[in-house]
């Protein structure tokens, strides 16, 4: 298997490891679903992306939330349409199969060519929901007793799980995927993330937010460490704002924009009056005057 030259060799807009892109291909090729772990804005969903673009194929997304039914993923019944054509309709309610309509899962079995298929934080849901899959993600099948119909993929799908790591999914689910965990980026590969966004960025500007963005991220009790979505709109909210780098150092523009929480936007401003010597020496460590 020549991991080179076939498969998955990343986007021009996603900056992929080595390894990930690796792992991507390892997953495809023995066709199994690959789950992502890492904290929010480490570019899981976007990988999901990055991969049907490199391989020319649909995305369809599955977003989890904590009242998702892996059920809903196979299809519904649309009973209540159905009783109301019964009622104040003209047409034939006999035939079910028009009140049957496929889920994400169900879809991706059905599409005429492979696509990948994105199942968006799975641990939103409850425990069963990993294991509910199980069988289908498996079998690549399911069965619809309304209408005695079993649908089966016309091609293995390319799922994409992941997971913020809110909560730890079933050994059963586990031992079935292949698994990454994407590390939060070190300032050179954010450096190549922004990159890839904002190509015309000042130098000046982006040391000093790259320093000012790490160093939140060293605050102690923060509820929601900014992550690279944050740093990403923080920079474009500097450049529309016409905000001189040197500002950055001493004050924060827009910090509104990094911190979401009240209570972080506090612990932040007491850092910034009671701990400058931190700021001073990561300014230090981080060779900005
Ligand atoms: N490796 C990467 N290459 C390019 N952009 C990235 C990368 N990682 C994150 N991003 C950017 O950061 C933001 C958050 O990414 P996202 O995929 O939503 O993260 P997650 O799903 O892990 O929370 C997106 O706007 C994306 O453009
Ligand atoms: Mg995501």
């Amino acid at each position: 298997m020549n991991m080179n030259t076939t498969g998955y060799r990343g986007s021009a807009d996603y900056i992929v490891s080595d390894e990930l892109r690796n792992t991507v291909n390892i997953a495809i090729a023995l066709q199994k679903p690959l789950l992502i772990k890492g904290e929010p804005g480490t570019g899981k969903t976007m990988l999901a992306q990055s991969i049907a673009d490199g391989l020319g194929k649909e995305l369809l997304v599955w977003n989890i939330k904590s009242t998702t039914k892996a059920q809903e993923g196979l299809y519904v019944y649309d009973t209540v349409q159905r009783l109301y054509d019964s009622q104040f309709g003209e047409q034939d309610v006999s035939n079910i199969s028009q009140y049957i309509k496929l889920g994400k899962l169900g879809e991706s079995f059905d599409s005429d060519e492979q696509v990948v298929l994105l199942i968006d934080e799975i641990d939103k849901a409850d425990l069963e929901f990993p294991n509910d899959l199980l069988w289908e993600l498996d079998q690549m099948s399911f069965y619809i007793p309304e209408t005695k119909e079993t649908i089966t993929a016309k091609h293995r799908p390319i799922v994409i799980i992941t997971s913020n790591a809110e909560k730890e999914l079933p050994d059963a689910f586990l031992r079935r995927c292949i698994f990454h965990y994407i590390a939060f980026p070190d300032p050179a590969a954010m450096t190549a993330i922004v990159d890839v966004h904002y190509p015309d960025l000042k130098k000046k500007l982006l040391e000093q937010c790259m320093e000012a963005f790490y160093w939140l991220r060293t605050i102690p009790d923060l509820q929601k460490k900014p992550s690279t979505s944050e740093l990403l709109d923080w920079l474009q909210a500097l450049v529309v704002g016409g905000i001189n780098p040197q500002r950055i150092a001493d004050e924060l523009p827009f910090m509104g924009v990094l911190l979401k929480k009240n209570q972080d936007l506090d612990v932040l401003l007491w850092h910034l009056n009671n701990r400058p010597q931190s700021r001073i020496a990561h300014r230090q460590a981080f060779k900005i005057g």
